[in-house]
């Protein structure tokens, strides 16, 4: 049952702020003059000094639940407009997330400064689709960003199998205009493989799954030539091209009804007003979800976790400085947190030591996974020693963990490839549980860390209360011990040539922008 949510009640500042994009520079604080600033660190510094232990000791799995709940109300705000609950970047269930982060920051005495950052974001919504083949339902999965079949309406042709990988526009040949593309996944991006076919004049696009499972990804930014495109999985496709490779003819249909379109959104960052201005700890969590769902563990959990952290942290002073970020457009391709990495200027860019990336800590068939950055593959420096900080972190909390790639799925990305020591812990996905991954840490074997990953039911109930206590406790370590001491980490090195050429080099291994495939 849900009883109608009044948001004007929750947000009283009223919801369409930030109507111009920012300025790149940053921090853009909100009108605070140095004397209310002085005044606050005057207050603030007579609290005792954080450490990693005492931080730790203020978390409650009570008040993450209790924050997991104001989002999930949070999140029908846009039931209207969506007919569910989410709070996908420029809904109003993600306007009233950012409104509720910020609302809870400026009630903090002063203890921080805060910034918001307006950007740019894709923003699509798939609608409708369906994709026959043959004569029977391809079972197919739309990309995210793709553009709809024409006039939204249903079109017919041909199913033509494209040669090679579709990589290359030679692959098509004339027959594939007026007809669906079926392409093999693989070699490029599935958003080259759209432009392909669209510049050959197919009615739509199939990627076909090189491996088993289904297939779902992204277009990514929008271009001239993409056209209506689907993934299937690999069993689907087999049918179809040993028809075709006997010299039957297939014919389908395809539709998709969806809209692209451009829109204003916004990161919201906060910086304590304490400690050393100059060498920062820096973490961040993403606001925004998949259009799908509301988002509770994904992002919720990572995002109500740096609340209750920041709350919790105004009980104690600090030597270094600790800014939050809650990143937008994540779901779209890590957009806030790669908008705000790369406008730092290089001054600013060298006073943030180290950022931790917290996206999903909550997943109820867990395993406590921490992201495999290490210096050796040209990772930042600093890099490594976080990982080796959240090892020992897990043994102190006296439970397993397990290393998982570092692969371009999270809003690390951008602080990686601007040349900032980066990584973070998270609880799973989509992937699957193995048996031995059952006795670490308990669970079920053959089924996903997350059932509920990007779907209607990432809701209240797809929560694990002690991975979320567990990993929330890991958090506030993790800023308690770079909040009181940067001993022994590695110092930030100068931006130099041969540095940026390596991040060149270093961005061809993410094979994912944020949690969407794109080949
Ligand atoms: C991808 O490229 C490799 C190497 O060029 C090639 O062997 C492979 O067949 C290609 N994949 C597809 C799907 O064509
Ligand atoms: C982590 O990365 C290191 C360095 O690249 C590699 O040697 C090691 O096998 C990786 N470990 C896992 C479990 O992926
Ligand atoms: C850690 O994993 C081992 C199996 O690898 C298991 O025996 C042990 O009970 C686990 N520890 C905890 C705290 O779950
Ligand atoms: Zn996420």
């Amino acid at each position: 049952m849900y009883v109608k949510f009044n948001p004007s009640a929750l947000l009283p500042l009223g919801l369409l702020v930030g109507s111009a994009f920012s300025s790149p520079a940053f921090p853009q604080q909100q009108p605070l003059g140095q004397d209310d600033i002085s005044a606050a660190i005057r207050i603030h510094s007579k609290k005792p000094p954080v450490d990693a232990e005492s931080l730790a000791a203020t978390i409650k799995t009570k008040n993450l639940l209790d924050r997991a709940k104001d989002l999930y109300t949070i999140a029908h705000i846009s039931e209207h407009e969506y007919g569910h609950p989410t709070r996908v970047i420029g809904s109003l269930g993600h306007l009233g997330t950012v409104k509720y982060v910020q609302q809870v920051l400026s009630s903090l005495g002063g203890y921080y400064t805060l910034g918001e950052q307006v950007f740019p974001a894709v923003s699509g919504s798939v609608y409708e689709w369906k994709l026959v083949l043959g004569h029977s339902d391809a079972h197919a999965r739309p990309m995210s960003l793709t553009p709809p079949t024409k006039n939204k309406d249903t079109v017919f042709g041909n199913v033509v199998a494209v040669a090679n990988d579709g990589c290359s526009e030679s692959d098509f040949g004339a027959d594939v205009k007026g007809a669906i593309a079926l392409i093999e996944r693989g070699n490029c991006s599935f958003g080259q493989k759209s432009e392909n076919a669209g510049k050959a004049g197919a009615i739509a696009a199939v990627v076909y799954n090189n491996e088993p499972g289904s297939l779902s990804g992204t277009l990514g930014t929008p271009q001239e030539h993409h056209i209506a495109t689907f993934g299937i999985d690999r069993d689907h496709a087999l049918p179809v091209l040993e028809k075709l490779k006997a010299g039957k003819e297939v014919d389908g249909s395809a539709y998709i009804d969806s809209v692209v379109n451009v829109i204003r959104t916004k990161n919201v960052i906060a910086q304590t007003v304490l400690g050393d201005q100059d060498n920062c700890v820096m973490l961040g969590g993403h606001s925004d979800s998949v259009e799908e769902g509301p988002g509770v563990n994904d992002d919720g959990s990572g995002s109500m976790t740096l609340l209750e952290v920041a709350v919790q942290l105004t009980k104690f002073s600090v030597n270094n400085c600790v800014r939050f970020a809650w990143w937008s457009g994540e779901e779209e391709g890590l957009l806030g947190s790669t908008w705000y990495a790369e406008h730092l200027s290089p001054e600013e860019n060298k006073k943030i030591r180290l950022f931790m990336d917290y996206d999903m800590l909550a997943s109820v068939n867990f395993a406590y996974q921490i992201y495999n950055a290490t210096d050796a593959e040209g990772d930042p420096k600093g890099s490594e020693d976080l990982r080796n900080f959240y090892i020992e972190g897990y043994k102190g909390l006296g439970v397993n963990y397990t290393f998982i790639p570092f692969d371009g799925r999270s809003d690390y990305v951008g602080f990686i490839e601007a040349g900032i020591p980066a990584g973070g812990v998270a609880t799973g996905a989509e992937g699957i549980k193995t048996p031995e991954e059952v006795e670490m840490f308990g669970g079920k074997a053959g089924e996903w860390y997350d059932p509920c990953y990007h779907q209607l039911c990432d809701d209240l109930t797809n929560l694990d209360e002690t991975a979320w206590t567990v990993n929330a406790r890991l958090v506030s370590k993790s800023v308690g011990k770079y909040a009181e001491s940067f001993e022994g980490f590695p110092e930030r090195t100068l931006d130099t040539d041969e540095i940026r050429a390596a991040r060149e080099e270093s961005k061809k291994k993410w094979k994912y922008r944020g949690k969407k495939l794109i080949m």
